[in-house]
């Protein structure tokens, strides 16, 4: 762990508090970094200094507890031979971020970046957790290209409820139900809800917070194995020393993002991806950072290296179980040793371990197979996405996996036809428009119908709202209809098992075939062909889009904030990971 036996490397940091060109500014850059203790011998020892960019505050209750473990990295980094610096990131909560908290993500990215570059900050600890909270931190580390390692805040302990696991997000779905059912009153709502929640951590089921973190892991940018530890667990504050032992080693090896986020590392997290039953927000995320880092990497790749790869993990939404039980039964590294046995992973990657992720993760073992199963046993045969096509848009996914029973008899069982089905459009304009007509019996909202959701992508609502699992209309769901097709150009949910197709790119907003839909028209929905097409004639389309364009486009609605507008103007389309567009040709700036 020693640094004295590595030779001086000239370190970022040496720029501002040791350089001999220009001794001016050095005495400038030391003074203000010395008026809180920090003394001469420290910041021109040649010691690396260790930024802690630290996503936790009140208002991030998900990724708060790294307010704890910041503590715990400190000494990490100590412990090796480093100075710490911590430091805030824009905060992301993503259920209280309104509009959205996807609007977020790019700022928080462009802020880090900003922080990273024109600071004098030689490695970084990456505070991960809350949904866009993991991706804004890699994207801006990939941006910079300084050696990076992502530490998790770890998973909330397990909800429960009447001797049920009640997993964050996913809960909510369900109650809703019951309250539209009648079930429970809002009183009892709320208790159901709060239930999913015991604890500090972030969401406990396979939602978008999970899976992120996993596949950080995956990706190699996490110490093996650390992803699935719950948050309060004395596991989590010892992952966090050594941690922060690890990125002194790393500044020192001068191991950087671009040596661990090569496109095998991608290829790796898409398969296991499948094998955890991992968000749909992932693809938005992964394209993003990959785009960021300069490597190739597209929508379809998704479906060819993902599509096949059973799901081994049993939580919720997909399953049965929640964060502490994915944790006891081998996280990460035992699915990963799963898919390795199968030459599913790219074993030479490099992690932040220094080892490659076949050395990494070699022999680990499945302790409860309930939970994680073993490859030959999987919950679901092949649980990958598949891209969706047509003439509404030119990219949007699925997650075949979570097709239910019931969804399938009524949609899918005609032996004529058993991959498809046709049915009538109702199409609503942003989640607003959604919730002021959905009970109202005069849509005439059948079990035929599809419900479309459109003005919630990037542009439309700033940042794509989660909002394509629609819940069908009260008075379907008593009569035990509880799910009707959903298409849109929003997200959803990684909490929600519905089997949306959604991210669907490009959006209204940017001028895609769903601005152009009409509530009444008939679309087919083909699962073989991987097609949605709605079913009136290309002369038709064709005096539609005139119609539209003569109109002015799609109309969404003002921004709010200067940022909203900023975005929207530069902002690139989910199937290309919704990246600030100007930002992707600077790379690996730091070197520069
Ligand atoms: Fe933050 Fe789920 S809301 S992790
Ligand atoms: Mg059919």
């Amino acid at each position: 762990m020693s640094s004295a036996a590595v030779p001086p490397r000239a370190l970022r940091s040496r720029a501002w508090f040791d350089n001999p060109d220009n001794a001016d500014m050095t005495a400038l850059y030391l003074e203000r970094y010395l008026n809180f203790g920090l003394s001469l011998e420290e910041l021109q020892s040649g010691k690396p200094i260790i930024g802690i960019a630290q996503t936790g505050s009140d208002l991030s209750p998900c990724n708060r507890h790294h307010l704890v473990l910041a503590e715990r990295i400190r000494e990490g980094i100590r412990t090796a031979g480093g100075i710490a610096l911590e430091f805030p990131v824009h905060p992301i909560q993503e259920t209280g971020k309104r509009p959205t908290a996807g609007l977020d993500r790019n700022l928080s990215y462009l802020g880090l970046v900003e922080t990273l570059y024109g600071y004098p900050i030689d490695g970084v600890v990456l505070t991960i957790g809350c949904d866009k909270t993991t991706p804004a931190c890699l994207m801006a580390a990939a941006t910079v290209n300084i050696p990076a390692i992502a530490l998790s805040v770890g998973p909330m302990l397990n909800g429960w409820h009447k001797g049920q696991r009640t997993g964050s997000g996913t809960i909510v779905w369900k109650a809703r139900e019951m309250l539209a059912a009648g079930e429970i009153d809002r009183a009892g709502f709320i208790k159901l809800v709060a239930s999913s929640a015991p604890s500090t951590g972030y969401c406990n089921t396979m939602g978008t917070a999970t899976t992120m973190n996993s596949l950080t892991e995956a990706l190699g940018m996490s110490l093996t194995g650390s992803a699935a530890i719950p948050a309060p667990y004395r596991d989590r504050q010892q992952n966090a020393y050594e941690t922060g032992l690890r990125i002194v080693e790393l500044v020192e090896q001068d191991i950087k993002p671009s040596d661990i986020l090569t496109r095998d590392a991608f290829l790796n997290a898409i398969v296991v991806n499948s094998a955890i039953g991992g968000s749909t927000n992932a693809p938005i995320h992964l394209n993003g950072l990959a785009r960021h880092m300069g490597v190739e990497l597209s929508v379809d790749d998704w479906q060819t290296y993902g599509e096949e790869v059973p799901l081994l993990v049993n939580l919720q939404p997909a399953g049965e179980y929640l964060g502490e039980d994915y944790y006891h039964a081998g996280g990460v590294p035992a699915v990963v040793n799963q898919l390795m046995g199968q030459g599913l992973i790219r074993e030479d990657a490099l992690t932040v371990s220094g080892k490659t992720i076949g050395e990494a993760c070699r022999g680990a073992t499945i302790e409860d197979e309930a939970v994680i199963r073993p490859f030959d046993k999987p919950l679901v045969e092949r649980a990958g996405f598949v891209v969706m096509r047509g003439n509404l848009f030119n990219s949007a996914i699925m997650k075949t996996s979570v097709i239910t029973k019931e969804f399938r008899d009524r949609y899918l069982s005609d032996p004529n036809d058993p991959d498809a089905f046709d049915g009538e459009a109702v199409v609503f304009d942003g989640p607003e428009d959604y919730h002021h007509r959905i009970d109202d019996p005069a849509l005439g909202i059948t079990e035929r119908s599809v419900l479309f959701m459109r003005g919630a992508g990037p542009i439309g609502y700033p940042g794509a709202a989660e909002v394509v699992n629609m819940r069908a209309p009260d008075y379907l769901i008593k009569r035990g209809i509880h799910q009707l097709p959903c298409i849109g150009d929003g997200r959803q949910s990684g909490t929600s098992g519905s089997p949306s197709i959604l991210n669907a790119s490009p959006e209204a907003a940017a001028g895609g075939g769903l601005a152009l839909l009409k509530t009444g028209d008939r679309v087919r929905v083909d699962l073989r062909k991987s097609r949605v097409d709605v079913l009136v004639t290309p002369e038709e389309i064709v005096a539609r889009r005139k119609a539209l364009e003569a109109a002015g486009g799609y109309a969404y609605p003002e921004s709010q904030t200067p940022w909203q507008e900023i975005q929207r103007a530069i902002v690139g389309q989910m199937e290309t990971g919704a990246v600030l567009e100007p930002a992707v040709k600077y790379q690996r700036i730091a070197q520069t």
